[in-house]
Parts: structure tokens; sequence; C-alpha cells
């Protein structure tokens, strides 16, 4: 199983001073350097965090692959027809949400979904749809044509270590990944998880890779601060 990382949170971070770090280009490389097998970032609508100067120098920098996240939007596709990035990752957005709050509702937007991802796909880049586990949503995701699916694994990650919930999302994720792959969509998962709940992700056969953003950067934080003190402490000592 591969981990691809989001780095959305560094570029929230940069833009909070409206400067230039932390960078999310020199991130990337070092998630890349550290064994992520790709970097996701999310063009929001509102370029509320990554913004298309990243999109297009990340096309440039990375050594691994790029998976753009983006909703159905037509200048965000315009991007990603030039930039042809390895991936896309097609998400619901709107506009007051903190985060990506739900799956996409493929199976409500067939035509309208299989119309948007057409080009992208033509044009050779990987498709992938962000969709809750559940068969109605699997099921309409393989007819768009889609290759692979993102499970969404936010209500497992906010069930995990719940004795009444935590096994009946669990197993809502196990069944959707078996479908899916019974019908030749390869599956990715995200959204929630952590150094402690990602465990489970192992006893779903064939996931191919898991996007992580959040746990990620929250423990860097922790991990790197003694250094960055230190390192202070001794400058102006
Ligand atoms: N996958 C998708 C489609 C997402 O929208 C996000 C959040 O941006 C993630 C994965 C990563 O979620 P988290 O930041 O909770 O690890």
């Amino acid at each position: 199983m591969l981990l691809g990382v989001n780095i959305d949170h560094i570029a929230t971070l940069r833009n909070a001073r409206g400067g230039v770090e932390p960078d999310p280009i020199k991130a990337a490389a070092i998630c890349e350097h550290n064994g992520a097998s790709s970097i996701t970032v999310h063009l929001r609508e509102d370029r509320r965090h990554i913004k298309d100067r990243d999109v297009y120098t990340l096309t440039n920098t990375l050594t691994t692959k790029l998976n753009l996240e983006m909703a159905m939007a037509d200048d965000i596709q315009k991007i990603a027809l030039e930039i042809k990035p390895y991936s896309i990752c097609l998400v619901p957005e709107k506009r007051q949400e903190v985060t990506t709050e739900g799956g996409l509702d493929v199976a409500g937007q067939v035509d309208r979904v299989t119309q948007f991802i057409k080009p992208l796909i033509d044009a050779g880049i990987f498709v992938s749809l962000f969709i809750d586990p559940d068969k109605k949503q699997v099921e309409a995701s393989k007819e768009t044509g889609a290759q692979f699916i993102e499970m969404h694994t936010g209500a497992y990650a906010e069930a995990y270590g719940c004795d009444e919930t935590e096994e009946v999302e669990f197993q809502k994720l196990k069944q959707a990944a078996e479908l899916a792959q019974s019908i030749g969509l390869k599956v990715n998962a995200g959204h929630g998880l952590n150094y402690e709940n990602v465990h489970r992700m192992h006893e779903i056969v064939g996931l191919v890779e898991l996007n992580i953003g959040h746990s990620i950067i929250s423990r860097a934080v922790f991990t790197g601060l003694p250094e960055a003190v230190n390192k202070m402490v001794n400058l102006i000592k």
C-alpha cells in the first residue's frame, strides 16, 4: 500500500502571512524524499490554500506523481488539461466547508460526471472519484469510465474506537472496496486517517494508495518544534 501526502495545510500556513514560507514545493520534496509515492493538492475554486502557481511549479519539480484534487469546475479542468497531472481526484466542493465534507454524489449525476471526466481520461490522466463507501456510488463510478475510486474514510475515522460503530463503518469500506475491485476499479482511500486508525486499512485487500494530510502535517509540527526552538535559542544567545 502506498502513501500519498496531501500538503494543502502547508499552503494554508504560508497564506496566513501572505509570504513564501513554509513553501509547499519544499514540503513536497521532503515528503517524496521520505517515502511518499505521490503528492496531493486540492486547487479549490476559492484558492484558499493551494494557488495556481503552486500547481504549475509542482508539475515541474515533483519526482513522483501529482494527484490534483478538484471540483467539477471548468476553469480547473482547463488547468488540469494543461499540466496533465498523473491523476485527478474529483471531489464535491462547498464554499463554506472547512474541508471536503462528504463523497461526490456520482449516482445522482452520472452523465455530468462522465462528460466532465472524458477529456481528462482522453488526455491520459487517471481519474479517481471521491465517494462514500456505498454500493450505488461504486456502481455509478464504474459507469462514468473513471479508473479509480477514493473511498471517503471520514465516517470510519470518526467511529474509530467506538464499540457500536467502528465495525459498521469499517465493513462499509471493506465491502465497497471488494465490489469496486470486482468490477475493475482500482481503490484508494483517505480522509481523517491518522496514526491510530490507519492500521485497519491493511485488512482491506488490494488498496492502492492512502491519501493523508492533516494528521501528518499536525505531527510534523511537534516533531519539528524542538529543533526549531533550539536553533533560535542558540542564534539569539
Ligand atoms: N482525500 C481527499 C479527497 C480529501 O479531500 C482529503 C482532505 O483534503 C484527504 C484525502 C486527506 O484528508 P486528511 O487531511 O483528513 O488526511
